[in-house]
């Protein structure tokens, strides 16, 4: 599966952001600082719970290198979209550390985030179901003030149907066009990393193929993905990196290879 997706991270940025966050005006509200090295984006050894609530994560690490595709699984209820709000800043953190490019971003604001490069795709609510298509992407943009015509063009080059579509209410497409404009809104800030929970919830085979695909091509024009996925096998076939998390906390780490053939992982995980 590797060979097929080889040239992954490749030299093409034209919906990537190449100059970084050049196109987008960041605020400042809390305060980052430095914090050379390690992986493209990082929330590492994070404990980290619901208001005053118990910690549902506990000392967690997700991460994912630049030119990759890094995916998280483990079963219902193990803290992964946990994980990645807290990555997101949308929960206080009581240990651990968030690191984008470098830079600590612990404490960051979402908005400041979104700023900083980072797109999010949450797992519900992911769209405005009564707007058009073309409004969500367009709300999309919201924290752009140049020309984003370009970056529409774009998103409707990776997914056509939403061209077709633009004019129709949000709520009245299919729940893998839905997920296409999710992906689509969050790529209107040209973000410089994507983060995606279970972008192929409730939609059929043939359909998660076409999202992997296009997961996939988006990967390519060079954006790091971290990705929570509930169909594990084919997530971790095309993944690069593979997290498992139980309880809140990393029970496998390894290469989306190293995974598939562990045999451990496989049997409580993989269905054998
Ligand atoms: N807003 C919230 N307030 C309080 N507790 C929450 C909240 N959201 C989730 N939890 C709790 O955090 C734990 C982890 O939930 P989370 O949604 O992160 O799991 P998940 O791995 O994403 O599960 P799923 O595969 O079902 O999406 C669960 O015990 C859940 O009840
Ligand atoms: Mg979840």
């Amino acid at each position: 599966m590797s060979d097929a997706y080889g040239d992954r991270g490749n030299k093409d940025v034209s919906i990537g952001n190449p100059k970084g966050m050049g196109s987008v005006m960041p605020k400042s509200t809390g305060k980052s600082f430095d914090a050379p090295g390690g992986p493209f984006l990082i929330g590492d050894s994070m404990t980290a719970g619901y208001g005053n609530g118990p910690d549902i994560l506990h000392d967690c690490t997700i991460s994912v290198e630049k030119g990759e595709i890094a995916v998280i699984v483990g079963p219902n209820g193990a803290g992964k979209s946990t994980g990645m709000k807290a990555v997101f800043g949308m929960l206080d953190m009581r240990k651990g550390h968030v690191r984008l490019d470098g830079e600590d971003i612990t404490n960051l604001s979402p908005q400041d985030r979104v700023a900083k490069g980072m797109g999010f795709v949450p797992q519900t609510s992911n769209i405005f179901t009564s707007m058009t298509v073309e409004e969500n992407l367009e709300m999309g943009a919201f924290i752009r003030r140049d020309d984003f015509r370009d970056t529409l063009a774009q998103v409707y080059d990776l997914f056509p149907i939403l061209k077709d579509k633009r004019f129709q209410a949000a709520g009245e497409l299919s729940g893998g066009q839905r997920q296409q404009v999710a992906v689509g809104r969050a790529l209107m800030t040209q973000p410089k990393v994507l983060m995606l929970d279970e972008p192929t919830a409730g939609v059929s085979p043939i359909v998660m193929d076409e999202l992997f695909d296009r997961i996939i091509e988006v990967a390519r024009t060079g954006i790091p993905i971290l990705m929570v996925e509930q169909n594990a096998r084919q997530a971790l076939e095309i993944a690069d990196k593979g997290f498992v998390l139980v309880q809140g906390a990393n029970a496998f780490t390894g290469t989306g290879k190293e995974l598939l053939a562990d045999p451990e992982v496989r049997k409580s995980f993989l269905g054998g």
